[in-house]
């Protein structure tokens, strides 16, 4: 059976490509999700891409990737740094959640070396661009292999 993981991206993720392309790069969503497809399917994963500028829409989806889904992989964007209700949605439930930024936002404004995801999830990957979340699909494949 075809083994699920979620891809979730938070505000303004939408815009990548075009948006300040010195620090998140000139690869679009859309790009992004093909690549993420791409290399999941050797891996025997389907994808599940999705973006909101809603922080409300981000908890439901967390909510009910857990109930079908061996992973999430979670760009939060600015609601990394803000969102109380991201924390407990990630913190209410099994599924591993990989959180990933495309900068390195340790190197950015103080204002974004918080987040209220890390605690919570099972790894962080910044730093990288869009191979972020290639590396995030290979973090999954590997906690479920148990290395
Ligand atoms: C981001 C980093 C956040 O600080 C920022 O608000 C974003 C994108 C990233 O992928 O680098 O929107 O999550």
């Amino acid at each position: 059976m075809t083994k699920k993981i979620a891809v979730f991206n938070g505000p303004n993720l939408n815009l990548l490509g075009t948006r300040e392309p010195d620090t998140y790069g000139t690869t679009s969503l859309e790009e992004i999700n093909a690549l993420v497809v791409e290399r999941a399917k050797p891996l025997g994963f389907e994808i599940e891409f999705r973006q909101s500028n809603i922080e409300g829409e981000l908890v439901d989806w967390v909510q009910s990737a857990d109930k079908d889904c061996v992973g999430i992989i979670l760009n939060a964007a600015a609601y990394t740094h803000t969102s109380i209700a991201l924390h407990d949605a990630v913190a209410a439930i099994d599924t591993p959640v990989i959180e990933v930024h495309l900068s390195n936002v340790f190197a950015r404004e103080e204002y974004r070396h918080h987040s209220y995801i890390s605690d919570v999830a099972a790894g962080v990957i910044c730093g990288f661009g869009a191979t972020g979340y290639m590396l995030a699909v290979d973090a999954i494949a590997s906690m479920l292999r148990g290395n």
